[in-house]
């Protein structure tokens, strides 16, 4: 048997069970079991604009368990109708699907508020009665999420105020699941301390940390592209790869962040997670299977083959956007956005150069970048190949032929796009770049789920496969350290004009390499 019902209704792919081999587990429509969910910092951004219009699309596409539940936790004296009406607002505004009265009628009544702070030991009582009346009243069998969408001081408070109040534990067959919001930690020692509150109160299987990226319909192509084909896979290693590059570009800059962003800053708010990730996925073996445990294997396996970063004055890069001009707006510099101390050395742009030390990727540099306010939001990876070891033709007919390259297109115009070099038609012989382009808007008329949506249902299925485990964490943390380290040493990070690439020292980095990035 290929899938199976789980005991609480949800349906799973069987486990180990290798979609890679049989596409037909996939096939199976995955639809949630009886079960709710609670978020606690629930009137937060991220709640607004992704978790609550994602719940909204799960159900208006037949996903979610009839009664299934949302409980909102918060420090506003609210109604369980307010919150409704804050959800239905967002759901209105936000979601990917269109609003349909009959679901959003089904999906409201079983939605509660319930009002507190995190010590606050009533209102935790009042949120373990909500859930149990939820249960006899809506069915949800006991069967609850726990969100933690709340900034990362108060995660071990609210943990155990969880175990405090019997909430972590479900009873007989039913299950309790806590789903963490990145950062987990801000270094390798913090990440571990947290580590251990959390499975203090649940245990792994139970513990789901997020990184939105690996629920991109783009990310979790990667594997597609690199291992259900056969031409790419031969030339993907240091006999043909010149250097890969990763670009996460952003033209927003902080908004009203201030508060989480300053301190924090773009190489432990992105590099941290999802470039590391995006850089795992990219360099990996391949794994036995897509279960979680054969994927955890595999991207650890390269995460540890990556050389800590020494020698960080020429391999790493760190830049703070100054006042500038984005798509004819007059914008503000980092310094200037509210909350911000005016003496703020935070990087709002950040790039590493990475070996990885493995037979595959010996000597092919992995050049990661970041950066708030850059020309303009894209993220892709880049695979640049070698030039051909021997060219016939007269340099003057290929002076306009560059390496070939492989570009996934992450967001927006999702897609893959090579790159290589084609004859000019003339009497000629003149050689210069073209292009093949696989847009996923134009192959396929499914629009890809937003990734909270795949997520959030994976949580409620106890699908593992898309978060990173605590390893996977720690390491990526171990890392990034010794950069942190150097940069806290002193000076200050390079300014660069809103709207442009990013500080000129990212630029030199890699001219010293002979290389350039790319203009997305
Ligand atoms: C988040 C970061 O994880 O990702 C934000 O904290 C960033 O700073 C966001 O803006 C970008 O996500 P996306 O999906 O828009 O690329």
């Amino acid at each position: 048997m290929s899938g199976d019902t789980t005991a609480t209704g949800g349906t799973t792919p069987a486990p180990g069970a290798n979609p890679l081999r049989d596409p037909g587990d996939r096939r199976l429509p995955r639809i949630a079991g009886p079960s709710g969910l609670v978020i606690f910092g629930v009137t937060g951004d991220l709640s607004r604009k992704k978790l609550m219009p994602a719940v909204y699309d799960l159900a208006n596409r037949g996903l979610l368990p009839p009664g299934f539940s949302l409980v909102g936790f918060a420090r506003r004296d609210w109604e369980d109708e307010d919150f409704a009406k804050v959800v239905h607002d967002s759901v209105k505004e936000h979601a990917r699907t269109p609003f349909r009265e009959e679901v959003w009628r089904q999906l409201s009544e079983g939605m509660r508020f319930v009002p507190g702070v995190f010590d606050d030991d009533a209102a935790f009582e009042t949120l373990r009665q909500t859930i149990d009346r939820l249960d006899k009243e809506r069915g949800t069998g006991g069967n609850f999420a726990f969100y933690l969408s709340v900034p990362p001081k108060f995660f071990p408070l609210v943990v155990q105020q969880l175990k405090k109040h019997g909430l972590s534990e479900g009873k007989g067959d039913s299950w309790r699941r806590a789903v963490i919001e990145k950062p987990f930690g801000h270094d390798l020692a913090s990440a571990r301390e947290l580590n251990r509150t959390v499975h203090g109160v649940f245990a792994n299987h139970e513990v789901f940390r997020i990184d939105h990226y690996l629920g991109k319909e783009t990310v979790q192509n990667i594997l597609a592209l690199r291992f259900a084909n056969t031409m790419f896979e031969p030339l993907w290693n240091r006999s043909y790869v010149d250097h890969v590059q990763i670009t996460m570009a952003e033209d927003i800059g902080i908004g009203g962040r201030a508060g989480y962003y300053d301190g924090i800053g773009s190489a432990r708010d992105v590099i941290q997670n999802h470039l590391l990730q995006l850089l795992a996925l990219t360099a990996m073996e391949e794994p036995v299977s897509f279960d979680a445990k054969a994927l955890v294997t595999e991207k650890l396996k390269v995460l540890n083959a990556v050389r800590l970063p020494t020698d960080m004055a020429r391999t790493t890069v760190r830049g703070q956007y100054t006042a500038g001009w984005q798509g004819g707006v007059r914008v503000p510099g980092y310094l200037q956005e509210e909350g911000i101390d005016p003496g703020s050395v935070t990087d709002t742009y950040a790039a590493l150069k990475l070996e990885i030390d493995n037979r595959r990727w010996a000597g092919v540099p992995f050049y990661l970048r970041t950066g708030k306010r850059l020309g303009r939001r894209v993220t892709e990876i880049a695979v640049v190949f070698q030039r051909a070891p021997y060219s016939p033709f007269d340099a003057t007919d290929t002076r306009e032929l560059n390496n070939n390259a492989l570009v996934i297109r992450v967001q927006p115009d999702e897609g893959v796009t090579i790159r290589f070099g084609s004859k000019v038609p003339g009497t000629q012989m003149e050689i210069r770049d073209v292009t093949m382009d696989f847009a996923y808007g134009e192959s396929f008329t499914e629009s890809s789920p937003e990734a909270y949506e795949r997520l959030l249902l994976d949580v409620l299925l106890g699908d593992a496969n898309l978060f990173p485990r605590h390893q996977e964490v720690e390491r990526s943390w171990e890392i990034l350290d010794p950069v942190e380290e150097f940069w806290a040493t002193g000076g200050r990070p390079e300014p660069y004009t809103a709207g442009t690439w990013g500080p000129k020292a990212a630029d030199e980095m890699l001219a010293r390499d002979g290389r350039s990035w790319r203009r997305p």
